[in-house]
């Protein structure tokens, strides 16, 4: 196999394997919360064993929790790499989310906390959706995408900050069976454009603003950016939300306000059954090659699998079986950190919590505004329950300082949860002491924007964890550590991770590249799926995530595709050759190395670094842009003209982030004849 990236392991795993500490977990008091749904390891063993064993049965059982307008003639049909689960069944994501909810008696029930970021002096903003408001909200704004002529399997294209409105954006194409395809407020206009063709995508919805750190990031000068790089009339419709209150542009019949719209629109727009199979949503996420792939995934299957990893993964025990009481929200209060533009927002802020009818909460801004203690102060003012965040961050609140959660009562949490990069046990650590107050249980969760909804991840109050291990699958998922040729390797080993059977929201395929998908996922490993990260297991089977094992870095918990920034790079006038590899990062994770060719008549100077630094962020966005760029006079390769990646990870891992000789030529091509026949 290939070597992992650097950084994403912190170097710790080893350390933390030969001392290896048990956390058992704790007791539902101790922690807070009426009880834990699992109450055993004995019992995750049998629900986890009959999952394997007759996977129909089980998944029909947790589907019967949902609802259905039309029932299932098969639960699963699997041909790899086709899966169909639910076949025949009509459902309805938004209707779980919200109708439901409406419909059974629970409709002046919290849906949606919201709580915007501006604040300095004044008092925080927050709204709070009832199901029933959720309800008249996404219909009416499902009729005006209906009114600009939008059908079920359209590609909507959603380019928001995170206000209440985006959740209802993507609730209301959900509910008429447009697709969305949710685009992070962080991507430049570049990335909207490749999105948008990629899609054929004729509507966008988007903000004039959205505030990040007390400024306002020009969402809508953006996709106009993005639609100046357009085919004319390739883009029909804008639907600009006013939020920041700055100026934008208004381009007659193509853009229109969101608040004049729906004002407008009636409020009647029943959810659509839709097959189980249908093409639910797109999200773009990047892979070895310079061009981010379409995602596809499904109503049925996804809104199963999320809502019951929600369920038993975050312990969500709403007492909606109970009769009607005022507390049937049994006082839980669910928050992930996640943007809606990543996986991570679509299942765990979105599908996969509402249908268990625990208020998502929604935060729109920077963790560290106006003071370093937001989150916390949002934590005890929302008394949230289950909290949910990436590493990443973790580390940055560390470096802030225990003086800012300890400012703020944090009792109220009953479940930590990680996602999205390999936690290091220090971070894991502070977590559990600091946040936790040693008595929360932390959910390390792995997982991918493919895969849907969490595949290996401790159950709360019931596995035992160990810092730095994301522990044991999911029920139905069986996981494997294999070698190139599939094998599977003993208990203890190093190798390949590989899930050997499909689960319901398993990817559908790559939007438009058939060959893409199978060649990706489908060809590596015979007859199972290929994740693309290296792994381990211990002594007790539980699985370490050691970091990709592809062409793909994970910055601050965001996959980024090594080649998608070497093309930025080289996009650029000065740039012959580019080689990006990822770099050990106290905070990131993994930080971003680029290695730069310059053309003959530019000079390697500062300037010329920023200006490089800049140019990456215009292409993709600002999480993108290189932590540390090296020119050299050439790339070193091998013999038969690889460029010599590892090589150039050693290089970059040993240096600190600000070199002495920050603008001289370096010469790698000498290093490399002396590696040349170590590397081959
Ligand atoms: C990494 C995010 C270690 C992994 C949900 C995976 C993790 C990629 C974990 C997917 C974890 C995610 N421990 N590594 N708990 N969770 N990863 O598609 O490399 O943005 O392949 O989905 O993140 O990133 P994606």
């Amino acid at each position: 196999m290939a070597d992992s990236q650097p950084g994403s392991q912190h170097g710790a795993i080893d350390s933390v394997l030969n001392e290896t500490r048990v956390f058992p977990p704790p007791a539902p008091e101790r922690a807070g919360t009426p009880r834990w749904l699992v109450s055993s390891m004995d019992e995750y063993r049998a629900m986890h064993a009959r999952s394997i064993e007759d996977p129909e049965a089980f998944w029909a059982e947790a589907a019967g929790e949902l609802h259905w307008f039309e029932p299932w003639s098969k639960v699963l049909e699997w041909s790899l790499p086709d899966a169909k689960w639910f076949v025949g069944a009509k459902t309805n994501l938004c209707y779980n989310c919200v109708d439901r909810h409406v419909e059974q008696w629970r409709g002046e029930h919290i849906g949606i906390v919201w709580e915007g970021e501006p604040m300095p002096g004044g008092e925080p903003e927050v709204c709070r959706l009832s199901y029933a408001q959720l309800q008249t909200e996404t219909a009416k704004f499902a009729n005006v995408l209906k009114g600009r002529g939008v059908k079920a399997g359209d590609v909507v294209t959603i380019y928001m900050g995170m206000v209440p409105e985006l959740a209802i954006a993507v609730l209301a194409c959900a509910r008429i069976g447009a697709v969305h395809s949710v685009i992070f407020g962080g991507f430049s206009a570049q990335a909207i454009a490749d999105r948008v063709v990629d899609a054929s995508s004729k509507l966008i919805i988007t903000c004039d603003g959205a505030w990040r750190r007390g400024k306002v990031v020009p969402l809508k000068q953006n996709v106009d950016d993005a639609i100046d790089k357009l085919d004319a009339n390739t883009v029909e419709t804008v639907i600009v939300l006013k939020r920041c209150g700055n100026q934008v542009s208004r381009a007659d019949g193509r853009d229109v306000d969101w608040h004049e719209q729906t004002n407008a629109a009636s409020d009647d727009c029943p959810c659509a059954p839709l097959d189980s199979e249908h093409m639910s949503f797109l999200l773009y996420t990047s892979g070895s090659t310079g061009k981010p792939k379409g995602i596809q995934h499904t109503v049925g299957g996804f809104m199963v699998y999320t809502y019951l990893t929600s369920k038993y993964v975050f312990n969500l025990i709403p007492g909606l079986d109970e009769p009607k009481r005022d507390d049937a929200q049994n006082g839980q209060v669910f928050w992930c950190t996640a943007d809606v533009g990543w996986i991570t927002g679509h299942s765990y802020i979105i599908y996969g919590i509402m249908p268990t009818g625990v208020p998502t909460l929604m935060y729109e801004g920077a963790p560290n505004f106006p003071g370093d203690d937001r989150f916390w102060d949002i934590v005890q003012r929302h008394k949230v329950t289950q909290f949910y965040t990436a590493p990443t961050a973790i580390r940055a609140f560390m470096k802030w300082g225990d003086k800012h959660p300890k400012k703020h009562d944090l009792s109220s949490l009953q479940v930590l949860g990680t996602v999205g990069e390999p936690i290091n046990p220090e971070a894991w650590m502070w977590y559990h002491r600091v946040i936790g107050g040693e008595t929360c249980p932390i959910v390390d969760t792995w997982w991918q924007t493919e895969t849907g909804g969490h595949m290996l991840t401790p159950l709360p109050g019931v596995t035992p964890t160990k810092p730095g291990s994301c522990t044991l699958p999911f029920f139905g998922i069986d996981a494997a550590i294999v070698n190139d040729q599939g094998k599977e390797l003993p208990k203890g080993s190093g190798g390949l991770l590989a899930i050997r059977k499909p689960w319901p929201s398993m990817l559908r395929g790559i939007f438009g590249d058939r060959e893409r998908f199978i060649e990706t996922y489908w060809s590596k490993l015979p007859g199972m799926y290929f994740p693309g990260d290296g792994a381990h297991t211990d002594s007790d089977g539980y699985f370490w995530i050691m970091g990709r094992v592809d062409d793909v870095m994970n910055v601050s918990g965001h996959r980024l595709g090594t080649m998608e920034v070497e093309s930025a790079l080289v996009s650029h006038e000065s740039v012959v050759e580019a080689a990006v590899v990822g770099m050990p990062h106290e905070i990131k994770g993994t930080g971003i190395a680029a290695f730069v060719t310059l053309g003959n008549g530019f000079d390697p100077t500062d300037d010329l670094k920023a200006a490089l630094r800049e140019h990456v962020g215009k292409q993709i966005g600002a999480i993108a842009k290189p932590d540390q760029i090296r020119f050299t006079g050439a790339l070193p390769k091998t013999r038969s003209g690889k460029i010599m990646r590892r090589l150039l990870r050693s290089i970059a891992a040993g240096e600190t982030l600000v070199t002495q000789d920050t603008s001289t030529l370096e010469d790698y091509a000498v290093v490399a004849k002396l590696q040349e026949s170590e590397e081959g």
